[in-house]
């Protein structure tokens, strides 16, 4: 027997009512906050990640779904949203609309990383970028965004963790004293962080192995080597953020997986869903247009991904309100009738009822116990008797009380008792 491809699952009726719920809640939030929807394909150029992300991160060098098509061109399946949102907006010259250009999308992103729990080869984003300014105020929508949306869904035991990383100008002599810091120490260091060491020194901060922990909290700080610019933007961010009472931590070591941040770093934690807790991660990402072949574009967004949030508001006790129950379940008895419940509930959908019909010629009795498992509100039963007097039993389901209705008046009736739930 197939089974899904590790690392995926199948989003399952009973856990629908929650995508649901959260897609309606980011519709609702990003059109409060201004953003409009956009949907990239799901794949692009292999080039976009690898120069966008970064040739040495993780992402790009082992865990992206890249193939040749047909064609033989080299495309790759979205490892994250961000780089293909910029190449949207300068494909499609955006740069001339009102700037920033606010932009969200709900999509599937695809990593070959050790699956575990909170953590899978494909997953979905809620992806926000603001594209075209550079503004801490700007900065501090963006992760108030992430943060009310959060609160609007209930989740409790959060946490905001913010860092600066600098630019262009101060990460360098940030580096290069972090690497100082480093030599020296190698032997004390585990046997990943030693390659790290001359590749991607930022990711030394990342590690989660014990032996490095005190070595990592004991190292220089990138928001000690800010450039005036950069120290500046930082500040005006706290301000912000505090202006708007929203609690965060510093946090030294969140350097980001992704190569393209400049400045502002953040990422939200949840709490209840173990080691993968972060809902959401972000920041500024003033050199990825450019990047890519486009005009120097500041911008600032985040991703949050899907499955984490639902296992949050699961682990939780957050309810939603569940998927809709049918209404009205049609039982049938003979040929006549047969035809009779197929005309009838077809009447019934157009008007907004929701109706099951029954299949599969089974006995009355087996039918009235059908409408029971499917938790209809009534049942509408038509049998012989119900054919030859023009009239449908209706039946109660939770009090097992019956009426008689002429079947022409079946529409006003459920109507009456239904009100407010059709739809
Ligand atoms: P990221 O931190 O790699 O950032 O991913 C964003 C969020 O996606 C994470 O916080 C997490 O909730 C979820 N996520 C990531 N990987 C997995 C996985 N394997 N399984 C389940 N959930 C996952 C980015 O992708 C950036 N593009 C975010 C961004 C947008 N930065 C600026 N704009």
């Amino acid at each position: 027997m197939y089974r899904a491809p590790r690392g995926t699952r199948d989003i399952l009726p009973q856990e629908q009512q929650y995508w649901e719920f959260i897609r309606d809640s980011i519709r609702r939030t990003c059109a409060l906050y201004g953003y409009k929807r956009i949907d990239t394909p799901i794949f692009e150029e292999t080039a976009l990640f690898a120069r966008g992300i970064g040739a040495g991160t993780d992402i790009v060098e082992k865990e992206m779904y890249t193939f040749k098509d047909k064609g033989g061109d080299s495309l790759t399946l979205l490892p994250e949203v961000t780089a293909s949102v910029m190449r949207a907006y300068l494909e499609h010259g955006f740069h001339v609309l009102p700037q920033p250009v606010k932009l969200y999308s709900i999509l599937p992103v695809f990593r070959y990383e050790r699956p575990q729990a909170g953590r899978f080869r494909q997953h979905y984003q809620f992806n926000c970028e603001a594209i075209g300014v550079q503004d801490p105020a700007l900065d501090t929508e963006v992760i108030a965004l992430a943060w009310r949306f959060y609160e609007g869904l209930g989740l409790k035991g959060l946490s905001l963790q913010l860092n600066s990383i600098g630019d262009s100008i101060c990460r360098p002599s940030y580096i290069e004293a972090l690497v100082e810091y480093y030599r020296g120490r190698e032997g004390q260091i585990c046997s990943d962080c030693r390659p790290r060491l001359a590749r991607n020194p930022l990711r030394l901060l990342d590690c989660k192995n014990e032996a490095c922990q005190p070595i990592i909290e004991a190292a220089p700080k990138s928001f000690d080597f800010l450039c005036p610019e950069c120290a500046e933007h930082f500040a005006s961010l706290q301000k912000c953020l505090d202006l708007l009472e929203i609690p965060y931590q510093f946090n030294h070591r969140l350097v980001r997986g992704l190569d393209y941040y400049t400045k502002t770093v953040f990422e939200v934690w949840a709490a209840g869903i173990g080691a993968q807790n972060a809902v959401a991660g972000g920041g500024r990402y003033d050199g990825l247009a450019k990047e890519i072949g486009g005009k120097d574009t500041p911008a600032m967004g985040f991703a949050s991904g899907l499955e984490r949030i639902i296992m949050t508001m699961q682990s939780q006790g957050i309810e939603v309100p569940p998927w809709p129950q049918p209404q009205l379940f049609l039982a049938h008895h003979g040929r006549e009738a047969r035809r009779e419940s197929l005309r009838l509930a077809d009447r019934l959908r157009k008007a907004g009822f929701r109706a099951f019909l029954s299949y599969g010629g089974r006995s009355l009795k087996a039918q009235m116990k059908e409408a029971d498992r499917q938790e209809a509100t009534y049942a509408l039963i038509l049998g012989e008797k119900e054919m030859r007097g023009g009239k449908i039993t209706v039946r109660e389901m939770a009090s097992g009380r019956e009426a008689q209705v002429a079947m022409e008046e079946v529409e006003g009736w459920l109507r009456e008792r239904l009100k407010g739930d059709i739809w």
